[in-house]
C-alpha cells in the first residue's frame, strides 16, 4: 500500500460540513457589494513579481518574507498574489477602466498566498473578499466604503462582535516628519524594546506600532501620536470621515497605534478586530492608498478599499454553530398557505435572515421532525384555519411553546427574532 499524499503544511481543504457557511459569507458579500453598485472582477492569480514589489512597497514584510516567488520555464520571475488590490488596480490601468465615471466600484473573491508561520486563523493559502473602489478622493467615499463592510458584517449577523479601529496615517506631506520624530523617540528608548522593534525602528519605523509584545507596550503606548502630526488637509479629511460615520451611526474607536503592513496607504486605514480568535485579530483590514494607481503607471486616481478574511469569518461563525445554520422552517399546510408564505421568507431572505420553507404537502409531523433535524430554533405553521384568521403560529422548537402572530406582522416577527440570536 501507498503512504497517502497529504495537504501542504499552512494549506487546507474546505470540507461539505464547512463549506455551507462559506457560501453564506460569500452570498451575503456579492448581494451587500452589489447592492451598493460594486461589480466583480476576477484577476489571475499569479502576475509579475514586480507588480507586488513595486506596489506593496520592497520593505514590507510581505514582500521581504512571505511571497511564493518562482521562475517559470521561460525564466521569467512569477509570484502567487499575496493580496488583491495590486492585480485589482493592475487590471483597471491595463484595460482603461479608469475612463468609466468615478468612482469604479470592483470586488473580487478568491484564495491569497503568503508564506507565514501556519496557526489558527492564520494559513499560508486563506480567502479574501476584496473591494476597491478608485478614482474618487472625497471622505464620503472612505465612508461608504466602511459602511459597505460593516453591512456585511452586520448581514452574516456579527457586526456587534467587532470593533472598527479607525486611524489616519498621513500623507507624504506629512508623514515623514512624522516618520523623523518616531524613530528619533524610538532610539532612545531602543534598551526597552524587543530585538525586532530595534531592527524595524530604522527600516520600517511605523510598523513597530504594531508589535504585540507585552514588554514593548510600555515604551509604544508613550510614543508621539501620528494623529497630533497630520497635515491640515490630511486632518480635515479623518474628521470629515468620522463625521459621515457618525451619521450612518457607525461606532469606531480611534486607533492612532492602528499602522497597515502595506507602503502603498495614506490617511485612513482601519481594521475589524475580534477578541475571540486569540493572536489573529484582525477578520478584515484597508485604507486609502492615493498615488498606487499611479505608482503602477496609470492616472493619478486615488482609491480606497478593504479586504476580509474569510478563514476567520467563518471561524467566528463556526464558534456558535447554530447560529449558523438558519432561523425558522416555515412550514406552509397547503398551496394556499405556501402562496401566502413565498412573499415573507423572500422578504426576511433579503434583510439576511435564513430561511427554509416548505412546500405544503408533507403532513405537520413530518415537518416538525424536519424542523429538529434542522435544527432550527422556530417553526411557523400556518394551517387552513390560520389562514383564514391571518395567523401564524411560531413554535419554539426547543420548548415546544407556541403563540398566534397575525400574518401581516410575521415578516417583523422573525426579523425580531433573528436580531436576538
Ligand atoms: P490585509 O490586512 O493584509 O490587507 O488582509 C486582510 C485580511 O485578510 C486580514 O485582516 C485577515 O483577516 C486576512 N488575512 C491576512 N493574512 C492572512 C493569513 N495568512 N491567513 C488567514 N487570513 C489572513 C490586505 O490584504 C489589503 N490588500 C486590503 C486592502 C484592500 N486595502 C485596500 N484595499
Amino acid at each position: 500500500m501507498s503512504v497517502a499524499i497529504k495537504a501542504v503544511r499552512g494549506v487546507h481543504d474546505i470540507l461539505p460540513a464547512d463549506t455551507p457557511r462559506w457560501q453564506r459569507v460569500e452570498a451575503t458579500a456579492r448581494r451587500v457589494f452589489e447592492a451598493h453598485g460594486y461589480h466583480e472582477i476576477r484577476p489571475p492569480i499569479f502576475e509579475r513579481t514586480e507588480l507586488f514589489a513595486r506596489g506593496i512597497g520592497e520593505l514590507t514584510d510581505i514582500v521581504q518574507k512571505e511571497m511564493y516567488t518562482f521562475e517559470d520555464k521561460g525564466g521569467e520571475s512569477l509570484t502567487l498574489r499575496p493580496e488583491a488590490t495590486a492585480s485589482v488596480l493592475r487590471a483597471y490601468v491595463e484595460h482603461g477602466l479608469h475612463v468609466q465615471p468615478k468612482p469604479v466600484r470592483l470586488y473580487t473573491i478568491g484564495p491569497m498566498f503568503r508564506y507565514e508561520r501556519p496557526q489558527a486563523g492564520r494559513y499560508r493559502q486563506f480567502h479574501q473578499l476584496n473591494l476597491e473602489a478608485v478614482g474618487e478622493v472625497h471622505p464620503g467615499l472612505d465612508a461608504e466604503v466602511i459602511a459597505v463592510l460593516m453591512e456585511l458584517f452586520q448581514g452574516v449577523g456579527l457586526a456587534d462582535r467587532l470593533t472598527l479601529a479607525l486611524n489616519s496615517i498621513g500623507d507624504p506631506a506629512c508623514r515623514p516628519a512624522y516618520r523623523e520624530k518616531l524613530v528619533e523617540y524610538l532610539r532612545r528608548r531602543a534598551a526597552e524594546l524587543c530585538q525586532e522593534c530595534r531592527e524595524r525602528a530604522e527600516r520600517n519605523p511605523l510598523r513597530v506600532l504594531d508589535c504585540k509584545k507585552p514588554g514593548c507596550q510600555p515604551v509604544l503606548d508613550e510614543a508621539p501620536s501620528i494623529l497630533d502630526a497630520l497635515c491640515r488637509e490630511c486632518a480635515e479629511h479623518f474628521a470629515h470621515v468620522r463625521r459621515y460615520l457618525e451619521a450612518m451611526a457607525l461606532p469606531y474607536r480611534v486607533t492612532p497605534r492602528l499602522v497597515r503592513g502595506f507602503d502603498y496607504y495614506v490617511r485612513t486605514t482601519f481594521e475589524l478586530l475580534t477578541g475571540e480568535l486569540g493572536a489573529q485579530n484582525a477578520v478584515a483590514g484597508g485604507g486609502r492608498y492615493d498615488g498606487l494607481v499611479q505608482l503602477l503607471g496609470g492616472p493619478p486616481d486615488p482609491g480606497i478599499g478593504f479586504a476580509v478574511g474569510m478563514e476567520r469569518v467563518v471561524l467566528l461563525l463556526s464558534s456558535d454553530s447554530n447560529k449558523a445554520g438558519p432561523l425558522a422552517l416555515l412550514i406552509p399546510l397547503g398551496d394556499a398557505a405556501l402562496l401566502r408564505l413565498f412573499p415573507v421568507a423572500q422578504a426576511v431572505r433579503k434583510q439576511g435572515a435564513v430561511v427554509e420553507l416548505g412546500y405544503g404537502v408533507r403532513r405537520l409531523r413530518s415537518e416538525l421532525d424536519r424542523a429538529n433535524r434542522l435544527k432550527v430554533p422556530y417553526a411557523v405553521i400556518v394551517g387552513e384555519s390560520e389562514l383564514e384568521k391571518g395567523e401564524a403560529l411560531i413554535r419554539e422548537m426547543t420548548s415546544g411553546a407556541q403563540r398566534v402572530v397575525p400574518l401581516s406582522r410575521l415578516e417583523g416577527e422573525l426579523m425580531t427574532l433573528a436580531g436576538r440570536r
